[in-house]
């Protein structure tokens, strides 16, 4: 993953790239390091952790050339040499890497010897490859050394004393913005300011001076490119007075679940009369997955077609069986994901049905995609996906109400949902006080319920770092019932009237064994003896389809709430990033 940022004007300041690089740090926050060049000399800084850090430690200084790097390390451990930027062996070029060099133990053996090599990177032999390009013009040496790369690079470049910045990638983003007299590099162009910018290409070469950038072509041929027009505002990625990202984005859910309704009334669905389908593979990763389960549940119940969701990694590793009319639908909160592209390159070859369903409409997905559905959720920052989740819900959703010339029916009921999601405030912090210290905790539900167990144990795993796992309610008894013991955790979910008796036996064969009982249900229980529970949220019920999410928004609340009360930090837990752009 890594996020990476340059910038060439006239004196910059190391606080505008840091400004840069924390907007970057959905895509890892292991190390973060910049190199300055003032008076011809380069001023390295880096620090582990958060750009926070580096900030603290790092002096106030201002130069013509800098580049800044957030990592999520690959290769080699988080420490501060393995920090980028990674500097060539005479300390004449310095190099910020996002992706896999995956010949770069080849290409040490050829282009360096082992006393030049310092750190554990497969970044640092890009430096020393262009440092033994000595002789060659700099942009053809650049060329030439990123012609050696095997695997996957977004590089931004700086060699002493030559004012510019060089760029390129292959199979990972980057963009330029050119303002005035500066031009800045970017991971993505949330960093820009509004106005145009440009999408680097895989194959294509730039060099930024202080007056211009330029591109080029692998044969160093100068090429013209066409600007894009910057569209997020920088409003929309702060906090807005809440304390992280995470609240702020779950609040956000009913405002951005109408914003999708409006849009997708003026979508012209026609396309999909068109096809003839037999059968339909959803496919994403983690939360993405799980939308995926709950869009298969979709199309078997209302379309009744044979519908399954995999996880991209699984589509990959499997002999997928798909034809021209197969449908297949890629979800990805930010299309930047490593196996879910992998996953629509491969379905490409066999079906030309296809819709990806993305947040981010300039994504790799959304450019190799026929058909894209935006989820119209606005910049997620946390790492715990929330508002993407459930706008990725209600987009598959409304897609398969299309399908079925049900808009209109899908529109009344999304609005609905949004509405009582407005009054929708559930005050879950006696649940996690209960639950905050424990070591396992179990998710239990059936049918579309145990799905919603799946991402809510998954939302309270990645960021409490607490064992939970979800399993059917009806597999309990096959196995998993050997785990509960005294005071162990369930967490039971019951949305669906004709499940709520099996869901709750299963329940209680858990309590038997010792379970504490935490039930989040959106049916009347009359009959039900409340008391066998330890603690209950009664949610609202709009419809078999949708009710679903107030049980997920209730979870993510459960799962944010437990992390603040363990004292971390819930929008950048440990090990992750946003973005995962490695298979
Ligand atoms: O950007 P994507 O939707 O493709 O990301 C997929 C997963 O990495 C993502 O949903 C991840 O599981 C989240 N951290 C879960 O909260």
């Amino acid at each position: 993953m890594c996020g990476i940022v340059g910038i060439i004007g006239k004196n910059i300041k190391t606080t505008e790239i840091f400004d840069k690089l924390e907007k970057l740090q959905y895509r890892g926050y292991d190390s973060a390091g910049i190199c300055i060049e003032k008076d011809n000399k380069f001023y390295v800084h880096k620090e582990t952790g958060i750009i926070d850090n580096l900030r603290k430690e790092c002096p106030n200084l201002f130069g013509d050339v800098i580049i800044g790097h957030t990592r999520w390390a690959t290769h080699g451990k988080v420490n501060k040499t393995n920090a980028h930027p990674i500097l060539s062996a005479n300390g004449c070029w310095a190099v910020v890497h996002n992706g896999i060099i995956e010949n770069f133990a080849e290409l040490k053996d050829k282009f360096a010897s082992k006393d030049e090599l310092i750190t554990e990177t497969d970044t640092e032999i890009v430096a020393n490859i262009l440092e033994k390009g000595k002789g060659k013009e700099d942009l053809q040496n650049f060329i030439f050394t990123c012609e050696q790369l095997k695997g996957s690079f977004a590089l931004c470049v700086m060699k002493k004393g030559s004012k510019s910045l060089f760029i390129a990638k292959k199979k990972k983003p980057l963009y330029v913005q050119s303002i005035g007299n500066k031009t800045t590099i970017a991971s993505d162009p949330i960093c820009f300011e509004k106005g145009e910018y440009f999408k680097m290409e895989d194959g294509e070469y730039a060099v930024a001076n202080f007056d211009n950038v330029r591109f080029f072509d692998c044969k160093g041929r100068l090429v013209s490119k066409q600007a894009l027009k910057c569209f997020e505002l920088v409003s929309q990625i702060s906090k807005n007075g809440f304390e992280h990202f995470m609240l702020k984005e779950i609040t956000e859910t009913p405002q951005k679940i109408r914003g999708l309704c409006k849009h997708y009334q003026t979508i012209d669905w026609s396309f999909l009369k068109r096809w003839w389908i037999n059968k339909v593979k959803l496919i994403g990763c983690g939360s993405a997955y799980h939308s995926c389960l709950v869009g298969a549940y979709y199309f078997r119940k209302h379309l009744n077609i044979d519908a399954e969701a995999l996880p991209a990694s699984e589509f990959l590793s499997d002999n997928a069986i798909l034809d021209s009319s197969t449908l297949c639908v890629f979800v990805s909160q930010s299309g930047e994901t490593a196996d879910t592209i992998s996953a629509l390159k491969k379905a490409l070859k066999k079906t030309k049905k296809i819709i990806s369903i993305t947040n981010v409409d300039y994504s790799t997905l959304a450019s190799l995609s026929p058909i894209v559905l935006p989820i119209c959720a606005g910049v997620e920052i946390a790492v715990a996906s929330t508002k993407a989740y459930t706008c990725q819900i209600v987009s598959l959703y409304m897609l398969v109400m299309a399908l079925k010339s049900k808009m209109r029916n899908a529109v009344r009921n999304v609005l609905n949902l949004s509405k009582r999601l407005d009054r929708f405030s559930l005050d879950v912090s006696k649940l996690a006080e209960a639950i905050k210290d424990q070591k396992n905790i179990f998710y239990i539900g059936r049918n579309l319920d145990y799905i919603t167990a799946l991402e809510g144990a998954l939302k309270l795993k990645e960021i409490s770092y607490i064992n939970c796992n979800a399993y059917p309610a009806g597999e309990l008894k096959h196995g998993v019932l050997a785990l509960i013991q005294k005071d162990v955790p369930v967490i039971v979910l019951v949305s669906n009237k004709r499940l709520v008796q099996k869901t709750l036996n299963s329940a209680f064969e858990a309590k038997s064994r010792g379970a504490k009982l935490f039930l989040f249900h959106s049916q009347p229980l009359e009959k039900i003896d409340l008391n066998k529970f330890d603690g209950g949220f009664m949610l609202p019920n709009v419809n078999n389809d949708l009710t679903c999410i107030f049980e997920t928004v209730a979870l993510q609340l459960l799962a944010y709430n437990v992390s603040v009360m363990r004292g971390l930090d819930p929008d950048k837990p440990r090990n992750l990033a946003k973005s995962v752009t490695v298979e």
